[in-house]
């Protein structure tokens, strides 16, 4: 027998007609082929179009960002690194003038041994500077093994913490939920390596000064030369992160897509209408196509990469040519010593060395400040779209719930979800919500709950906004039983548990009521560890539930949760009849104490509105308007109201068969 819904029919034939796809135009599976990049890649592309000042300008705000983050974490690790990385710079550069000394005792005039014995001492300073550098070295390795978990781990915590605060619209903005997905991964993982780079820059750029300087000191002519050289590697290598930046904005939405086919192809979700719907061809054919894209411009940008790579090489070996002339000319005119020019063309090798590695590590680290941007604005608008605390705290059961003039828009949305509504619910009333499919009925659940706040209009609890109180304070007063309610990865007693973890239940009672009243009873008896079965397949030896029994679960959670405010959205879309009178029986038992006094202000949501007749008041909503209030007696009796319309589609149904 075919039985229809209310919420299923149509009720007005002059809806407008639906226009089918055409299907020569929809070639992309997902439907946005060109998506719009996040807001955020907008400020990112006008950072890689900065020049090279630009670029070393914003270096430092990387630096003070990890070196914030490392001295907020560990202090004496933070400045032991920094004392060990600058001590190792020092004995590189001690190391090279050790090695001029050696040079020059060498080079000397007079007998071979009495020179090599003369220069002894200035060899025990270079070999003694080169263990100190590997002790230095190893203490490095150890304090930044110490130092990284660490600040990596704090980075972390800090993008968790900002997250939890957010409020649940921004979790409606894709934007923000892709910033999320970069910002929590790449951003943190950055963290990590901007700690090493800085390390590493810090290091190399003492040992290039003290180069730099050391050949500086050989004839002042030598310096600049060499800068000039190495200048070409530091080009390259800055030139080479920005295309590979570049290249990371154009693919950014090519990303999503296929982060989300991804899931699509691979995910237990959807395995089983991937099967049914025979997907798996056009699910792999779509992935081929996006990927095909991405792994295009991945050759393309090694190929331009390499360009500039030889380009940079070709430029390097020029400088080091004119070096190397620069050094003979000077030899030529008599302007240095021969006894020095050893020392200059080992001076001048470390210098370069240093010189790219510290080219290289700034150039490292201005990818990496790049990425820590999405962290960093991770950060800031995870805070930003968090509700402040403003220490005014809701009642704790308010006697009256009340919206004044409220509507509601979802962010991005062209139209209202919900507009003008006024509405009073008093407490230890029971309301019913009724209305059609997109009608605005969980919408209103979440505003009167204080979950979303509205876009104009007020809701109060007694006389306070909700808009202005503190979220916790509100949200800890309320239980929500969803319409499709959550499927937490945990042991069945925990999935009913979580609706309130504080509670004292020592002897079970309230656990033994809520399993009774929701008929989740049934469904822990028949679990294989019971009540401490992992309800989880994503666990080995984990289980799973059918759709009703996920739902039981769900009431138990939110019966257990036993807040002044209860909200049942569908409760029972998906229970059997016995359990679903079960729980209707339960529902108002709860609304009121023994003696019959309010206990509880209860809001139902239901299609099936047989289960309304029990509420004290029953609201009809249409297209995001309040459209009839009352009992159901007096809605009945309203000829050619919306309620009386849709309760004789549902009875007519019976009343045939
Ligand atoms: N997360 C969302 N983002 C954007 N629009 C939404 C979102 N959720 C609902 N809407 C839109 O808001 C309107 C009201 O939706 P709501 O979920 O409140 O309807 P409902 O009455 O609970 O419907 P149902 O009977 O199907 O549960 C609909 O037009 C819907 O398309
Ligand atoms: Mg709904």
């Amino acid at each position: 027998m075919l039985v229809l819904y209310a919420g299923d029919v149509p009720r007005e034939p002059d809806n407008e007609p639906v226009v089918p796809p055409d299907p020569s135009t929809a070639s992309s599976l997902i439907g946005l082929d060109d998506l719009e990049p996040p807001d955020w890649v907008t400020v990112d592309e006008q950072v890689v179009a900065a020049n090279l000042w630009r670029t070393l300008r914003g270096m430092p705000r990387a630096v003070r960002l990890v070196v914030g983050l490392a001295w907020g974490t560990a202090r004496r690790l933070t400045l032991l690194a920094a004392i060990v990385q600058v001590l190792s710079g020092c004995v590189t550069a001690f190391g090279l003038l050790a090695t001029a000394n050696v040079f020059t005792s060498l080079l000397e005039a007079g007998p071979t041994p009495h020179r090599v014995v003369a220069s002894l001492p200035a060899i025990a300073l270079v070999v003694g500077s080169y263990a100190a550098r590997a002790l230095l070295d190893g203490i490095v390795a150890a304090v930044q093994g110490a130092l990284v978990p660490r600040v990596r781990h704090a980075a972390r915590d800090a993008v968790y913490e900002a997250i939890v605060e957010v409020d649940l619209l921004a979790w409606e903005d894709a934007d923000f939920r892709e910033l999320v997905r970069q910002g929590a991964q790449t951003g943190v993982s950055r963290v990590e390596t901007a700690i090493r780079g800085t390390a590493d820059v810090t290091s190399s750029l003492v040992s290039m000064v003290a180069a730099v300087a050391t050949v500086g000191v050989l004839n002042p002519w030598l310096a600049p030369v060499l800068l000039i050289a190495a200048a070409a590697d530091g080009w390259t290598a800055m030139r080479v992160a920005k295309l590979g930046y570049e290249s990371f904005l154009r693919i950014v939405s090519q990303d999503m897509r296929r982060y989300v086919l991804e899931r699509l192809i691979g995910e237990r979700d959807l395995a089983m209408e991937r099967h049914a719907l025979t997907l798996h061809g056009t699910l792999l054919a779509e992935d081929r196509r996006i990927s095909s894209g991405i792994t295009a411009e991945a050759v393309a940008l090694a190929r331009r990469q390499n360009r500039v790579r030889m380009a940079g090489r070709a430029l390097a070996g020029l400088g080091s040519g004119a070096a190397y002339t620069v050094l003979g000319v000077l030899l030529y005119v008599g302007a240095m010593p021969l006894a020095l020019a050893a020392t200059a063309v080992v001076a001048m090798r470390t210098a370069s060395t240093a010189l790219a590695n510290t080219m290289q590590g700034v150039n490292e680290l201005f990818e990496d400040s790049l990425y820590l941007g999405f962290y960093r604005r991770l950060l800031a608008d995870a805070r930003a779209r968090s509700r402040p605390r403003t220490g005014v705290i809701a009642p704790a059961d308010p006697s009256v719930i009340r919206l004044e003039h409220v509507s509601f828009s979802y962010p991005g949305a062209d139209s209202s979800a919900l507009t003008d509504v006024d509405l009073t619910i008093r407490r230890g009333e029971v309301v019913a919500l009724v209305g059609q499919n997109g009608s605005g009925k969980s919408t209103l659940a979440m505003l009167l709950t204080g979950l979303y706040r509205p876009t104009t209009g007020r809701v109060l609890w007694d006389d306070v906004d909700l808009a202005s109180a503190d979220a916790e304070s509100v949200h800890s007063r309320i239980a929500v039983i969803a319409q499709d309610p959550a499927r937490w990865p945990m042991s069945a007693a925990s999935n009913v548990r979580v609706g309130r973890l504080e509670h004292d239940d020592p002897d079970g009672q309230r656990w033994a009521s809520v399993l009774r009243m929701s008929g989740a009873d049934e469904v822990v008896a028949a679990l294989p560890h019971g009540p401490q079965t992992v309800l989880s397949k994503q666990f080995r030896g984990g289980h799973d539930l059918s759709t009703g029994q996920w739902q039981r679960i769900g009431i138990a959670r939110g019966a257990y949760r036993d807040a002044p405010i209860l909200i049942a959205d569908e409760p029972t879309a998906a229970l059997d009849a016995k359990a679903e009178a079960r729980v209707f029986a339960g529902l108002e038992a709860a609304s009121r104490t023994s003696t019959g006094g309010p206990a509880r202000t209860t809001v139902l949501i239901t299609h099936r509105l047989a289960n309304t007749r029990p509420a004290d008041r029953i609201v009809v909503l249409d297209g995001g308007r309040v459209v009839e209030e009352g009992t159901h007696d007096t809605l009945i009796s309203q000829s050619g109201g919306l309620y009386r319309e849709l309760f004789e589609i549902q009875a007519q149904a019976y009343r045939t068969g």
